[in-house]
C-alpha cells in the first residue's frame, strides 16, 4: 500500500510576477485560462507566450465537445501547457498535454493508450478541485449524459502553482461550491480503505481549515474569506492530496449523474448528496475511521458526536444553502436511472467505499435525498 506520494513539485508565490519570473514564461509555452483571469492578472507584462481562453467553447464545466473543439484551435508545437484557472481547466489541460489527445472519447474508453507529450503546468485559480495536485481528468461525455473522471499517472502535473493574488476575483458563489468540494475530498479519502496515517494528514488538515474558516464567515460575514483566502487555497491543495491516491468516493460518484443532467456545478451536487451518503455509512458501521472523523468534526464545530451531520448541515448551509433532489427539477423515477448509471459508470470510485454500497443502497439515499 502506498502511503504517502506527492507526484507534482508545489510551488507558492504572492504575487503572478513572481511565478512568471521564476518560472521563465515566454516562448513555446501555451496558456490555457478565461479572459477574465488573464486580463487582471498578466494582462499588462506583455508575455510572448500563445493563450486560449476557454469561455470560448462554452460556459460551463468541461466536455469531451469543448475539449475537442479547443484541442482543434490551439497550437500544437508547444513545450509546456499551463493551465490557470479552475478544476474545469486543469483537467482540460491534463489531456492537452498527452501525446495524442483526439478522439477526446477514445481516451476514456481506453482505446487511446495515455501517454505523456508536454510538461504540464496547473495553477487553480478556485479552493476546491485540487486537481493540480491528482492524476484525474474528469469530463461530461456529452453523448452518455454522464460525467466520467480518468485516472493515470501520465495525468499528473509536473508542477502545482498556488498564487494566492489569483483568488482574489474568485466570486462567492465560485468560492462556495468549490472549497465544499474541497471539503468532500477531504471527509471521503479519510473515510477510503485506501488511506493511511499520512494521507489522512492532509485530510484532517483540511477539514480543520475549511470549517474553521466557515465558522469564522459565520461570525463575522461573507467578506472574512478574503484574508483567510490562502487558507482556502492550501486546504483545497491539501484536500487534493489526500485524494490523490486513497480516492474520493460514493459522494462524487452520486453527484455525476445530478450535475452532468442538471448542470449543477460540482460542489454543490456533492452538498446535495454528501449527509445521505453519511447517514447510510453510519446505519451500515459507526465505528472506525467514521467515529474517529466525527469525534474530529464535533471538537471543531462543539457539538456532541451525535450531532455532527446536523450541525455540520447548519454550518454548511450558510454558505450554501442545501436543496433536495426534486429542487434542481430531478423526477422521481430518475432515481433508479441515476442509480444505475452510477453502479455501471462509477466503479472507479464506488471501490474507494468506507462501506461497499449495492444498487438498493444507492437508490435509497438518492430517495432520502429526494
Ligand atoms: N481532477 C480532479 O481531481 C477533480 C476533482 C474535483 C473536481 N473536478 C472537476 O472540476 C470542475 C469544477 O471545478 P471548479 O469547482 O474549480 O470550478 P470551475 O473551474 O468550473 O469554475 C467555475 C467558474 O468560476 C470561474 N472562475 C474560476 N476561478 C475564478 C477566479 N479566480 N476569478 C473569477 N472567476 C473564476 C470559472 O471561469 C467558471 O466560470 C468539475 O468539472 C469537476 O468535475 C476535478
Ligand atoms: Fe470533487
Amino acid at each position: 500500500m502506498i502511503e504517502l506520494q506527492l507526484k507534482p513539485t508545489l510551488y507558492t508565490y504572492e504575487s503572478c510576477r513572481e511565478f512568471v519570473d521564476d518560472l521563465h514564461l515566454g516562448k513555446g509555452d501555451l496558456i490555457v485560462t478565461n479572459e477574465y483571469i488573464y486580463e487582471p492578472n498578466f494582462g499588462n507584462m506583455d508575455l510572448d507566450c500563445a493563450v486560449i481562453f476557454q469561455e470560448k467553447y462554452g460556459a460551463g464545466e468541461p466536455s469531451d465537445d469543448m475539449a475537442e473543439a479547443m484541442y482543434r484551435d490551439m497550437p500544437k508545437d508547444v513545450k509546456r501547457i499551463i493551465g490557470i484557472g479552475g478544476g474545469t481547466i486543469m483537467d482540460l489541460c491534463k489531456l492537452f498535454s498527452l501525446r495524442k489527445v483526439s478522439p477526446i472519447l477514445d481516451l476514456f474508453d481506453g482505446i487511446t493508450p495515455l501517454e505523456k507529450g508536454k510538461e504540464l503546468i496547473l495553477i487553480p485559480t478556485t479552493c476546491g478541485t485540487g486537481s493540480e495536485v491528482t492524476n484525474v481528468s474528469v469530463m461530461a461525455l456529452i453523448s452518455r449524459n454522464t460525467k466520467k473522471g480518468i485516472a493515470d499517472d501520465v495525468l499528473y502535473a509536473d508542477k502545482a502553482v498556488l498564487i494566492t493574488q489569483l483568488l482574489k476575483t474568485l466570486p462567492f458563489k465560485v468560492f462556495a461550491t468549490s472549497s465544499i468540494d474541497a471539503l468532500v475530498h477531504a471527509v471521503e479519502s479519510a473515510l477510503s480503505p485506501h488511506s493511511g496515517p499520512s494521507f489522512r494528514l492532509f485530510s484532517y488538515h483540511a477539514i480543520d481549515l475549511i470549517l474553521r474558516g466557515y465558522m469564522k464567515m459565520r461570525e463575522e460575514g461573507p467578506e472574512a474569506r478574503i484574508p483567510i483566502m490562502k487558507d482556502f487555497l492550501l486546504a483545497s491543495n491539501w484536500a487534493g492530496i489526500a485524494f490523490s491516491i486513497p480516492g474520493c468516493a460514493a459522494v462524487h460518484a452520486m453527484s455525476y449523474p445530478l450535475g452532468a443532467k442538471y448542470h449543477v456545478p460540482h460542489g454543490e451536487s456533492n452538498y446535495a448528496i454528501f449527509t445521505g451518503v453519511m447517514n447510510c455509512y453510519m446505519s451500515i458501521k459507526s465505528d472506525g475511521e467514521i467515529a474517529r472523523l466525527n469525534q474530529f468534526i464535533a471538537n471543531i464545530l462543539g457539538c456532541r458526536p451525535a450531532d455532527v451531520y446536523t450541525e455540520l448541515e447548519n454550518l454548511l448551509n450558510t454558505i450554501l444553502p442545501k436543496k433536495a433532489l426534486h429542487e434542481y427539477g430531478v423526477k422521481q423515477e430518475e432515481l433508479a436511472e441515476f442509480a444505475d448509471s452510477v453502479m455501471k459508470n462509477q466503479g472507479r470510485l464506488m471501490a474507494h467505499n468506507f462501506v461497499e454500497l449495492d444498487y438498493d443502497k444507492v437508490y435509497s439515499i438518492y430517495k432520502s435525498l429526494y
